[in-house]
């Protein structure tokens, strides 16, 4: 059984390999709400209609596919939202991304989207 058991192993040791993005239902819908308290405004309802960059769909895509989120949480969440930099909580920051994933068409898991796991996760799907 060794040699099966060898593989996970081998697919964790390389630290830039990306995994697609885990959250839960629950946090995308907290998100949802922050979103459409906080961000709404200028990114639009629809994260692509608002007068700000879009955060969805192809150009969206196009501009983050060569960073990890654990840089799209780090722009989020020391720029924005513009008119209160850094200004929401941890967790807001984290659903608010969920729920950005969310609308780009990744699926909720059972593991919930956390800060130490960022690095590992990419728009990619
Ligand atoms: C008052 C208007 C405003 C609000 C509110 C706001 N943003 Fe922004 N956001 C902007 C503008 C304008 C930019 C472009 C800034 C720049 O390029 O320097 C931007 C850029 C961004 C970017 C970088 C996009 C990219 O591809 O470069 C992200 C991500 C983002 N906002 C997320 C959010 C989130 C999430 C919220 C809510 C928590 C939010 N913003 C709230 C105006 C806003």
């Amino acid at each position: 059984m060794r040699p099966v058991r060898l593989l996970p192993l081998l697919l964790l040791a390389g630290p830039a390999l990306a995994a697609a993005p885990q959250y839960t239902k629950a946090q995308a819908a907290a998100g949802a709400k922050t979103y459409a308290a906080q961000c709404a405004m200028c990114h639009g309802a629809k994260l692509n209609n608002g007068g700000a960059p879009k955060l969805a769909g192809p150009a969206f895509f196009q501009k983050w596919a060569s960073n990890t989120l654990d840089d799209f949480h780090f722009i989020t969440s020391t720029t924005m939202p513009q008119t209160k930099p850094g200004g929401l909580k941890e967790a807001e920051y984290l659903n608010v991304i969920a729920y950005i994933l969310q609308v780009n068409g990744f699926k909720p898991t059972t593991k919930a989207l956390a800060v130490k796991d960022l690095k590992t996760y990419t728009f990619k799907k």
